[in-house]
């Protein structure tokens, strides 16, 4: 079984942390929120709408490749390997990937969201009987004090999604050691990763026709006014998504239409016409720059699947 993941057994309080962030984030020159705090519940149900648009291609062509390629995957990852998961939400990708593996014998899926987590695990357990599943309530941040159940399956690390791409180089790099330190020597690691490619088709992809990006953006706001007594107007504040050339990601903002006040948790900010608040980056590679990356990170690119319009790739570092 597993062990817990603190010395009391408790389980991290997700999210007791927000009201810290907020006061934090919006006292900055440059006013930004960590994009983790987009996916409340309501976040996490537009970005389920999000990965349905027809302008935003990651989810489709990560899940093209997972399924036209599952051969490939099958023969190239070990058998009966226990797979790890890491922000596992729906465990929707998981089940591809289960079905491409040689009698998986486990699946360990790690999730910030209870609510996510134990239906999904759950669905698992039900739909492949032969599957050990060990449920694992917790953040990126708790990885270096979690252990994995023993029992000598070779091991798969799992991270879909371009997540990734949500990470700072720091950030990623460490994540990298974390993963590598926690799935021990010997691991392989199958990671989604969105490509750099022409502005027509990126910057749409984060500002769809629908408007259902700004809604999942603004719902930021919506969700201090009501977790934190906030006072913001949200009509007057526009979505932004923009190319930052010089760091190859995109960049979402929330853009003060006027010279306004808002209040949070009886605190008073400031917003001059046009200030924005950064929300999320979502950095985009080559194939090269991620390979630099991974190395960085303690890992070695041993193959990349790609799509044939070269959109997207899943990455399986040894
Ligand atoms: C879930 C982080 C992969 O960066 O593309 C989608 C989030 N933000 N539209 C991404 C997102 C705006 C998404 N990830």
């Amino acid at each position: 079984m597993l062990e817990p993941l603190s010395p009391h057994g408790q389980h991290p309080a997700p999210d007791d942390d927000f009201l810290d962030a907020v006061l934090h984030g919006l006292s900055l020159r440059n006013k930004s929120l960590p994009s983790r705090f987009l996916y409340d519940a309501r976040g996490s149900d537009l970005f389920e709408h999000i990965a349905k648009l027809p302008e935003y291609y990651p989810t489709r062509t990560e899940i093209g490749l997972l399924k036209e390629r599952a051969r490939e995957f099958g023969a190239a990852l070990p058998g009966r390997a226990m797979v790890v998961e890491f922000g596992s939400g729906s465990s929707r990708k998981t089940e591809l990937l289960l079905a491409a593996l040689d009698r998986p014998a486990a699946y360990v899926p790690i999730e910030i969201s209870a609510a996510a987590l134990y239906p999904a695990a759950r669905r698992i357990a039900k739909d492949f009987p032969d599957v050990d599943v060990y449920p694992v309530l917790g953040g990126f941040h708790d990885l270096e004090r979690m252990r994995l159940p023993l029992g000598g399956s070779p091991l798969v690390g799992f991270f879909p999604g371009s997540t990734i791409g949500n990470f700072s180089r720091p950030e990623a790099v460490d994540f990298l050691l974390s993963a590598r330190r926690l799935l021990g020597p010997g691991a392989a690691f199958l990671l989604g990763v969105d490509l750099q490619k022409p502005l027509d088709i990126l910057l749409p992809a984060y500002n769809d026709a629908d408007g259902v990006t700004a809604a999942f953006n603004l719902n930021l706001l919506a969700r201090i006014n009501r977790d934190l007594e906030g006072t913001f107007d949200l009509g007057a504040f526009e979505h932004a998504a923009i190319w930052n050339e010089r760091h190859h990601r995109i960049e979402m903002h929330l853009r003060s239409l006027t010279g306004q006040c808002a209040n949070v948790a009886g605190r008073t900010f400031s917003f001059a016409a046009g200030e924005t608040i950064h929300t999320e980056n979502s950095h985009k590679y080559t194939p090269e720059g991620f390979a630099r990356l991974a190395g960085d990170g303690g890992w070695e690119v041993s193959r990349v699947f790609i799509d044939e319009k070269r959109l997207f790739s899943v990455q399986l570092l040894a």
